[in-house]
């Protein structure tokens, strides 16, 4: 795991971003894994800022959505159908026809997981997935205990889960109870993985993800099975880390071409 901790969120963002620029630019029809939530927002952002001055072309590039409510109409503004369209699709001017979000208002949920898994094995798999972490440690909405080897299903939302996501909604009791999300195998099988996180109520899951014991109790510890995966902090989610002084220089001594971004490294 490669974990590189930056002053500011801003440069998260600016630093996540070059990462994927650079898969989009080796393949210009590359799949993008997709995450809603604030964190990776500051990477939509500075994408489609790159496609703004013609720096990047994105008209080729496929994505696939971690994760959608279950019960909200895709035209709900909480859909993740709804943040993903808003957000990522017409900011960075993907072609929406191949941008991909779980059905959560499938008549039949179990079908519309294994169909959505059939998609993600169509289109080759995941180039780069992006991703965020909640404060419980989860990672798409693979809660706590969820499975290493789980594939795209509905899963019951923890209550912190609700609460943490209860500000996008005008009441608390709007928030759904199940979604559907992609699951830690499906995670694992992208090629290569991109999480960001900032802010100090990360801290501990930050914490418990990159030197805690490999244990479904924090989802995302499952990123230490896999041989590709990149981690970006700004301080103060890294504020619990043992090892934060190892993973600073680490970073500053990168050989020039263990570099994603050439010019956009200290
Ligand atoms: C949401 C999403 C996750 C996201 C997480 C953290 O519920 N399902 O993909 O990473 O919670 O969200 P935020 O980045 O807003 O803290």
């Amino acid at each position: 795991m490669q974990v590189v901790i930056l002053p500011s969120a801003a440069e998260v963002g600016r630093t996540a971003a070059a990462k994927i620029a650079q898969v989009i630019e080796r393949r210009p029809d590359a799949v993008l894994g997709l995450a809603t939530g604030s964190s990776p927002l500051a990477i939509y952002a500075d994408l489609a800022e790159r496609v703004r001055q013609g720096r990047l072309r994105v008209g080729a590039v496929r994505a696939f959505a971690l994760d959608e409510y279950v019960g909200l109409a895709p035209s709900h503004p909480q859909s993740y159908h709804h943040v993903i369209r808003r957000t990522v699709t017409e900011p960075l001017g993907l072609s929406p026809e191949l941008v991909h979000v779980p059905d959560g208002a499938a008549a039949d949920l179990e079908a519309a997981a294994a169909d959505y898994e059939a998609q993600i094995r169509a289109a080759s798999g995941v180039d780069v997935q992006i991703l965020g972490i909640g404060a419980n440690g989860h990672i798409g909405f693979n809660e706590p205990t969820s499975s290493f080897a789980s594939r795209t299903r509905i899963k019951t939302l923890a209550p912190r889960t609700r609460a943490d996501n209860a500000r996008f909604f005008d009441a608390a009791e709007d928030v759904p109870t199940h979604c559907l999300t992609q699951g830690l195998g499906t995670i694992l099988d992208a090629r290569e993985l991109v999480l960001v996180a900032t802010g100090e109520a990360k801290a501990e899951a930050v914490h418990a993800m990159i030197e805690g014991p490999l244990s479904s109790m924090c989802p995302a510890s499952a990123l230490q099975l896999h041989p590709h995966a990149l981690v970006v902090l700004d301080e103060a989610a890294a504020a619990r880390l043992e090892l934060a002084d190892y993973y600073r220089y680490t970073y500053e001594n990168l050989p020039a071409w263990q570099r994603f971004a050439p010019g956009e490294h200290p």
